[in-house]
């Protein structure tokens, strides 16, 4: 790794071409998937980039908490919401979440592909203590296709360090506080800037907080 995840790293991301890719983002299919039977309620999403899933929970009822440390991104994401009309339901806070601390739980805390500077299972542990008793957290994230077999070398996907498998997230809860819901692993094709078609390694990691 030749660079820190630091908020300069991060504005700089936003501001090139993922700023395009991200006026066409969809919100992220887990997402759908496992939170489509939650009741709505309050909602963080932590590492929010450009707010595709924000917005679609704020659409589905929940009042929305959306954390970034990329100023750009969440500019976007306020501006991308205000246009679907559902301003009033997503806060937008700039925020380095590997030192901020929430003044409340939520019902729900998700993140999808977010990696701070802090080890990444730091950062999931960090979230985890911000779900409220009964609430969900649900962690989306990047799993290296390297990460089961080290004979494994695939260029384009993002670096070990800011990945984790499932059997690490679902160590870290605790089963006296935690009933483990999902603990996936999965690949997926996505198509990104160019129309180039890419394989995404991801982990899915859902559990409830017990009441
Ligand atoms: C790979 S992007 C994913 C964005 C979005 N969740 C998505 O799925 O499209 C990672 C996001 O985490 C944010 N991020 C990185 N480090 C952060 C930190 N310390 N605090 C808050 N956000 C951070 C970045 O600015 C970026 O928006």
């Amino acid at each position: 790794m030749d660079h820190t995840f630091d908020s300069d790293y991060w504005d700089r991301i936003w501001s090139g071409d993922r700023a395009t890719a991200m006026r066409s983002s969809a919100p992220n299919p887990h997402l759908l998937a496992q939170a489509a039977d939650l009741a709505p309620g309050s909602a963080l999403d932590a590492g929010c980039g450009g707010g595709a899933e924000a917005i679609w929970l704020a659409s589905r009822g929940w009042t929305v908490t959306a954390a970034d440390i990329a100023r750009t991104a969440l500019d976007f994401g306020r501006e991308r919401a205000a246009t679907a009309g559902l301003g009033a339901r997503v806060e937008w806070v700039q925020a380095d979440l590997s030192t901020w601390q929430p003044e409340a739980t939520y019902d729900l805390v998700t993140t999808h592909y977010a990696h701070p500077a802090i080890p990444q299972l730091e950062f999931y542990g960090r979230i985890a203590t911000w779900v409220a008793p009964g609430g969900t957290l649900l962690i989306v994230g990047h799993l290296h296709p390297g990460q089961h077999d080290h004979t494994h070398r695939d260029e384009g996907h993002p670096p070990a360090e800011a990945s984790a498998t499932a059997a690490a997230i679902t160590a870290l809860l605790e089963p006296a506080t935690w009933d483990v819901v999902t603990a996936e692993e999965s690949q997926r094709t996505m198509t990104g800037p160019g129309g180039r078609e890419r394989t995404i390694h991801d982990v899915v990691v859902r559990a409830t907080r017990r009441p």
